[in-house]
């Protein structure tokens, strides 16, 4: 009997491998510290997580899925071929082509054009700085809306002197809707909006995926209805477009009609309906450090304000770089460069987004109240299910509570994305101004966990969750009416 017969009556692999798409190429063992020390070290840092040293996590880190991506061979290999030169270094060109490749030809023009659209930034927050800053000059009364902006791009709005304002889809906070698009933006609310406000907004956004509400994606329907309204209004459309493949994948599996349709495809249809967008390529980049800020050279944006894109450019010399390099070295544009021809890749991104729905379906499995459906990038915990039938109040932050308990006892770190971090003291009345949400995030970063990691971190989280009478209230000592404040407050446990 020949073999290729005899494996073909044989079940399919895929039918129950599980194996990563992928092997482990270095290593690194992590020290070893005991709980007490833990807790010791979380109280010197007034239980703020974000001060506690990443050396003494000896569970998983999941503070964040940003700059915390495990860089491929092939990223490595790049690294080493960095040209440092002043101008227009070797990677330049490389990184050109692949956004080309990536994006649409539109999206970065020949070096020797006159109009510079491509803007390479140190990391997401300095290109909505440099946007934000250039368009606030526009005037004043201004509002940029969105279907949930993240907290670095609200404040950067806000920084400059411009209203930011989230349109967050009612299906966000519907725990009996099954739409596996929450992140869409609600289009009432945003129709709304431009009928009576749109000489006031220079830009929309759309925010893929919705990082703040949830890490839920946006459908390509909702791009295109946002598109269409926003163009019938002369408003350009942008996107924050950090995790675009991870958007991507759930409409390539949920929106009928994509199913067929590679990846790429799905990536240039997308961004076919936008003027211009701003990434971090600390997450879709696969890379630990880089942004850009990138504008469609006959777009709205372009036609509209025909000015800034000089403008950029005289803010990123000054701020960041010449244009050829803008706030990066040589070696960072090669990884990343690389960086963006792997993760398109069909087999990367559905193994990515089933871990985290694997981590995610294993919470929930284990009664822990979670987003549904879970996200591309983290697993959100609902903070007011997990302590409704507690006497846990808004104001003891009990999200805080939980991810000093978290990472002290079991060394797994989360990240409080709700009551504490969103929210605002009002000086005047001595109250909270509550968000709509009220998360902890536990966010997955790239081709660095496996299974048995993430499956450690449930555990320990159920465990909390059976005792979570037992979880302390937080009691702010430090920072509670400064903005930003969750990345700087400190805390005490009542
Ligand atoms: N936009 C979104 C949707 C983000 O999630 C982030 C960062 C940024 C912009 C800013 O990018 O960090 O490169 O300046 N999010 C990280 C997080 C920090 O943990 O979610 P950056």
């Amino acid at each position: 009997m020949k073999l290729t017969k005899l494996v073909a009556a044989l079940p399919d692999e895929k039918s129950f491998s599980s194996a990563r798409p992928y092997f482990n190429h270095a290593v690194e063992f992590k020290s070893i510290f005991s709980a007490a020390e833990r807790a010791k070290m979380l109280e010197q840092v007034g239980f703020n997580v974000f001060f506690f040293p990443s050396e003494m996590i000896t569970g998983c880190d999941l503070l964040s899925d940003s700059g915390t991506t495990t860089m491929t061979n092939e990223q490595w290999a790049a690294l080493h071929l960095g040209d440092e030169a002043y101008g227009s270094n070797k990677g330049y060109f490389l990184l050109k082509e692949q956004i080309k490749a990536t994006f649409g030809e539109k999206f970065f023009n020949e070096h020797t054009a006159n109009l510079q659209n491509a803007f390479i930034f140190h990391q997401g927050r300095a290109c909505e700085n440099a946007l934000f800053s250039v368009l606030g000059k526009l005037g004043p009364g201004l509002i940029i809306p969105s279907n949930g902006h993240f907290d670095t791009t609200h404040a950067n709005i806000e920084a400059n002197k411009i209203a930011a304002l989230n349109l967050f889809s009612h299906e966000l906070k519907d725990e009996d809707s099954n739409s596996h698009f929450k992140g869409n933006m609600d289009i009432v609310r945003f129709k709304e909006l431009l009928k009576t406000r749109h000489k006031n907004i220079p830009v929309a956004f759309l925010t893929l995926t919705n990082n703040t509400g949830g890490g839920q994606p946006v459908s390509m329907e909702n791009i295109k209805e946002v598109s269409k309204i926003s163009k019938s209004y002369d408003v350009p459309l942008f996107f924050d477009a950090c995790r675009f493949v991870e958007n991507a994948w759930f409409i390539q599996q949920y929106e009928p009609g994509y199913k067929s349709k590679s990846i790429k495809a799905i990536i240039r249809e997308m961004f076919s309906y936008v003027d211009g967008f701003t990434i971090s390529f600390k997450k879709d980049g696969l890379v630990n450090m880089g942004g850009g800020l990138f504008l469609k050279n006959d777009g709205l944006f372009v036609k509209k304000y025909p000015k800034i894109p000089d403008a950029l450019t005289n803010y990123q010399i000054v701020k960041e770089g010449h244009p050829s390099y803008g706030g990066l070295s040589g070696r960072s544009i090669m990884t990343l460069a690389a960086g963006l021809k792997i993760v398109t890749r069909e087999e990367y991104i559905t193994h990515r987004i089933n871990q985290v729905l694997d981590f995610g379906n294993i919470m929930k499995k284990k009664g822990i109240p979670v987003l549904t459906p879970i996200g591309g990038h983290a697993v959100y915990l609902d903070v007011n299910r997990f302590f409704s039938d507690t006497l846990m109040k808004a104001e003891d932050f009990g999200g805080i509570g939980l991810t000093a308990l978290l990472l002290a006892a079991y060394g797994h770190r989360a990240c409080e994305l709700g009551y504490f971090a969103f929210g605002q003291y009002d000086k005047l009345n001595g109250k909270e101004i509550l968000p709509e949400v009220n998360f902890v995030r536990f966010a997955i970063p790239r081709l660095r966990y496996e299974k048995q990691d993430l499956d450690s971190t449930a555990e320990a989280v159920k465990i909390l969750y059976e005792q979570r009478e037992k979880i302390p209230k937080a009691k702010v000592v430090y920072g509670r009416e400064l903005p930003l404040r969750h990345f700087k407050a400190r805390f005490e446990m009542k």
